[in-house]
């Protein structure tokens, strides 16, 4: 399906996935997982396409030449794994890096990671609900505040599981909460070189680019990364996508 031929109300179908119930439910569950077996750090979703080593690929290609110093935002951060994932070979700085999720057992369960993983000391884990609470940069610290944004925001599940919520919005508008995320989170991006890595599996590349670059969010499209792609009903696609924003200039 082209762009052009997307429907403006197509909304995906809501699922248990779009409540904090159920991610509160899991982490609990993930929690005492982990603490009876600390190898055992939970869900990493998006593992078997192979994601977080593209996403690391990617922000570690020539053509970004990101420096160490180079700050993160994980929005819906989970078991903070993609935070973790990059620090590993040690391209980048732990103190730069923040997650956020709306799950307290998510923040609980990324920190007590945190302190088994090498050079995550620094990272930071907050509890916010990426909807219904817009704080200014201050809350993420300092060095974002005054550098203006955060030089990279991941976003790995979380704008699904938001699009699978059925709570619409409490201005009339009727909207369906998922439809004010690209405001929401681009204004935490920094205005020049700041660059938004959206995965997805529950929308196509061409849907997602419709949702995120609408005017208010002042996004536009950067690019995007590969993934191995398979031909269904003489239609190209792959499980999941994963595409770059900017603002634009
Ligand atoms: C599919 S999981 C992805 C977790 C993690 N990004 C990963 O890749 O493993 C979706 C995450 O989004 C979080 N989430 C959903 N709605 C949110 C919201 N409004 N604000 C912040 N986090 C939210 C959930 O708690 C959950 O941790």
């Amino acid at each position: 399906m082209s762009s052009t031929d997307l429907p403006e109300e197509a909304h995906l179908t809501p699922s248990a996935l779009g409540t904090k119930a159920h991610w509160d439910s899991l982490y609990a569950l993930e929690i005492t997982n982990h603490s009876s077996n600390p190898s055992d750090i939970g869900t990493v979703w998006f593992s078997d396409s192979d994601c977080e080593s593209r996403i690391y690929q990617y922000l570690t290609s020539d053509s970004l030449s990101l420096p160490p110093s180079t700050t993160f935002l994980d929005v819906g951060t989970g078991n903070g794994h993609l935070l973790f994932s990059l620090l590993e070979d040690g391209d980048f700085e732990g103190d730069g890096m923040v997650g956020v999720d709306y799950s307290e057992g998510s923040v609980e369960l990324a920190k007590k990671i945190a302190e088994q993983t090498p050079n995550a000391e620094g990272v930071k884990f907050l509890q916010l609900d990426i909807i219904k609470s817009s704080p200014d940069l201050e809350f993420f610290g300092t060095r974002v505040s005054e550098e203006g944004g955060f030089d990279i925001i991941l976003d790995k599940g979380t704008f699904d599981a938001i699009s699978l919520s059925d709570e619409v919005l409490d201005d009339g508008s009727g909207r369906r909460i998922y439809e004010i995320y690209p405001e929401k989170v681009a204004k935490w991006l920094k205005p020049e070189e700041g660059i938004m890595l959206i995965t997805s599996c529950n929308w196509t590349e061409e849907e997602l680019v419709k949702k995120m670059t609408v005017e208010v969010s002042g996004l536009e499209r950067m690019g995007r990364i590969k993934y191995p792609e398979f031909t269904f009903g003489g239609k190209k696609g792959s499980t999941v996508c994963t595409v770059a924003f900017r603002k634009k200039v």
